[in-house]
């Protein structure tokens, strides 16, 4: 079981990963539209890129938007939880271990208890954002179930990765448990709300470019929007 999760599985998973992510992308792009977006972004590369940078960095920094400021508890809270679910599996050296063995390369790795600090600190964020999904009403309002989905698939391998790696209950029973709930993850980016992973970036540069160009960016150099 565990060679057939972690050999062709695992392929597919990842071809999943990359082509759907790379689908995401081209359709993004081909939907903007010709009249309100192509023609000022072409025309002004320069400010549009500067735009898209300013944009992504701002919100890439913990307190860097407005948004951010407002909500300052949410947003610590926002960046353990986003730091722990992307720096870790990476990083980790179980993961980096197989990759070696498969694919011969492992990337650096994170200390022990680093690692598992990280992972109670995925698991203790993401029950705050489902204690705030219910407790704040403005939140409530617009939750459905698919919110609590995304949210148990995010946390999910962590939860059982914890359960495996520190052999509370059956290892071999949580090891599996753990690789299922990983493979449901990276699937699950592409063709979810988690494509946000990709389209954050797409979404963003698009209205950094649109502020950057049009919406008073270049105000000052006589553009008319
Ligand atoms: C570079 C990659 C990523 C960026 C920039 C990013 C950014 C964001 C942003 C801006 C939000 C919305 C926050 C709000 O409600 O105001 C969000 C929400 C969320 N992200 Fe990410 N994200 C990334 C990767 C991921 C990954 C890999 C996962 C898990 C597989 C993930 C899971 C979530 C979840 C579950 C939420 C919803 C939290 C809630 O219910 O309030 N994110 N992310």
């Amino acid at each position: 079981m565990y060679e057939f999760l972690t050999g062709p599985v695992l392929w597919l998973t990842f071809a999943v990963f990359f082509i759907g992510l790379a689908a995401r992308f081209v359709w993004y792009v081909r939907g903007l539209d010709w009249k309100l977006d192509r023609v000022a972004y072409r025309q002004w590369p320069k400010y549009g890129i500067r735009g898209a940078l300013r944009s992504i960095g701002f919100w890439l920094l913990p307190w860097g938007t407005r948004s951010w400021q407002v909500k300052p508890v949410f947003t610590l809270v926002f960046f353990a939880f986003h730091i722990g679910l992307l720096v870790t599996p990476i990083f980790l050296l179980g993961h980096n271990l197989l990759l070696d063995e498969r694919w011969g390369f492992a990337l650096p790795t994170l200390p022990a208890g680093v690692a598992s600090f990280f992972t109670v600190m995925v698991m203790v964020a993401g029950l705050f954002l489902v204690i705030r999904r219910i407790a704040l009403p403005e939140v409530r309002i617009l939750t459905t179930w698919y919110d609590y989905l995304v949210l148990i698939i995010a946390v999910a391998p962590f939860a059982t990765g914890y359960l495996a790696a520190n052999h509370i209950g059956d290892y071999g029973f949580w090891l599996n448990i753990h690789i299922v709930t990983g493979i449901i993850w990276i699937v699950a980016i592409p063709l979810t709300k988690l494509s946000h992973f990709l389209m954050f970036f797409l979404t963003r540069a698009q209205i950094g470019m649109d502020y950057g160009i049009k919406r008073g960016g270049m105000k000052s150099k006589g553009m008319a929007w």
